[in-house]
C-alpha cells in the first residue's frame, strides 16, 4: 500500500480543528456575497494570497476577517459539512470541533444560531458518513475572563450539547493564569478542559495549564521540548500532545517541516497527535499533515499507526465507541 493510502486507511480521531478555520476562501465568498458582508479581499485568489503568515497573530487578524461572512445557522451548517466531508475522504471517524462563540457574538451573531447549525452539522455527520463529534467552546484569551464568564452564561442553557472547554487566540501576554477561575467553574460544570500552551508561549504557560486549568490535553505543546522536567513530566502523566505540523510551519513556530520536533516528541515517549488546526489557513487536512510530516521526519508506518493510535485513545468518548476504532487500526500492518 502507498503511504497516502496507509494513511488514509488509519482510522485517526482529529482532535484540534477550529471549525472556523476550515471556512476555504470559496465558500467565503459564496456567504459574504449571500449574506451582503464586504471581506478584505477583492477575489477568492487574492485572498488565498493573503496567506502568507509571519507569526500567530499575523493568521488571526485575517482568521477573524474571514469569519465575518457567517452569519446564519445554516452558514455554520454547511461550514462544518464541507469540513466532515474533507475528514471522512482522509480516514476520521472522530472529530473534536473547537468553536469561537465570541468571534461570532461580538458581531451580533446569537450563541444558539452558531451552536444548533454546527450540531445539526454533527448529527448529519454521523448519519452521512459515520463520523461522530463534540463540540468545544475556546474562550478567546486575548479578551477578559469576565468576557468568558458571559460567554459561558450563554452557553449554559446548551452544556448539553457541548462536551469541553479550551483556549485559543493570542498566546503570548495571555497566559493560562489569566483564566483560573473560569476554567474552575467550568470543571465543577463537568466539562472536559483542554488549553492551547506552547505554540508560541513558554514551557511555563504548559505548566500553567496543567495546574492550574488542570488541562486533560495540551493544544499544540511543541515548546515542551525547551524543559526537561516538563517533557518528563508529560511522558510520565501521557498528557496527550495535539500538535499541528503545517499550522506550525506556516505561523514560523518551525522554519520547515524537517526541522519540527514531533519525532523528538515521539521519541521522548509524549502522547503525540497530529491535527490540522485550521486547514483552510494552513494548505492541507489531517491527512496532509501525517503524510507530509512522514516524508520530512522519516516516520515509520509504526510510527505513524501510534500516532492514530494516541488520537483514538485521546478522544473525549466512551470505550465502547473507542474499541472498535481501535480494533481497526490494530488489524492494520505495520
Ligand atoms: N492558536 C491559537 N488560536 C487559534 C489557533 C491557533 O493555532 N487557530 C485558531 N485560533
Ligand atoms: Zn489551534
Amino acid at each position: 500500500m502507498e503511504l497516502d493510502n496507509y494513511v488514509r486507511a488509519l482510522p485517526k480521531a482529529e482532535l484540534h480543528l477550529h471549525i472556523e478555520g476550515t471556512l476555504e476562501p470559496e465558500l467565503m465568498f459564496q456567504l459574504a456575497a449571500r449574506n451582503g458582508v464586504a471581506l478584505p479581499w477583492k477575489s477568492v485568489e487574492e485572498t488565498r494570497a493573503a496567506y502568507d503568515f509571519t507569526d500567530l497573530q499575523s493568521f488571526l487578524d485575517l482568521y477573524y476577517a474571514g469569519a465575518a461572512a457567517l452569519i446564519h445557522e445554516q452558514d455554520f451548517h454547511e461550514l462544518a459539512m464541507a469540513y466532515f466531508a474533507r475528514a471522512q475522504a482522509d480516514g476520521v471517524v472522530h472529530a473534536e470541533l473547537f468553536f469561537d462563540p465570541q468571534t461570532h457574538t461580538a458581531r451580533g451573531v446569537a450563541f444558539d444560531t452558531v451552536l444548533t447549525g454546527l450540531e445539526r452539522a454533527c448529527a448529519d455527520a454521523l448519519g452521512r458518513y459515520g463520523i461522530s463529534s463534540r463540540l468545544i467552546l475556546c474562550f478567546l484569551r486575548h479578551l477578559s475572563e469576565e468576557d468568558g464568564f458571559a460567554t459561558l452564561q450563554q452557553a449554559m442553557p446548551h452544556l448539553g450539547r457541548i462536551h469541553g472547554v479550551g483556549l485559543d487566540s493570542s498566546e503570548m501576554g495571555h497566559p493560562p493564569s489569566k483564566f483560573a477561575r473560569l476554567f474552575a467553574r467550568c470543571r465543577e460544570l463537568g466539562l472536559h478542559i483542554v488549553a492551547h500552551a506552547g505554540e508560541e508561549g513558554p514551557p511555563a504557560y504548559i505548566v500553567e495549564a496543567l495546574d492550574i486549568l488542570k488541562v486533560e490535553r495540551i493544544d499544540h505543546g511543541v515548546r515542551a521540548a525547551e524543559d526537561r522536567v516538563l517533557m518528563a513530566r508529560l511522558a510520565r502523566e501521557q498528557v496527550p500532545l495535539t500538535v499541528c505540523p503545517l499550522s506550525n510551519v506556516k505561523l514560523c513556530v518551525f522554519p520547515t517541516l524537517a526541522q519540527h520536533n514531533l519525532k523528538t516528541l515521539l521519541d521522548a515517549g509524549l502522547k503525540v497527535t497530529i491535527n490540522s488546526d485550521d486547514p483552510a489557513y494552513f494548505g492541507g487536512y489531517v491527512a496532509k499533515n501525517y503524510l507530509d510530516t512522514a516524508w520530512a521526519l522519516d516516520l515509520t508506518r509504526a510510527e505513524l499507526k501510534c500516532i492514530a493510535r494516541n488520537s483514538l485513545q485521546a478522544a473525549f468518548v466512551d470505550d465502547a465507541l473507542r474499541a472498535p476504532w481501535l480494533a481497526r487500526l490494530e488489524a492494520l500492518p505495520d
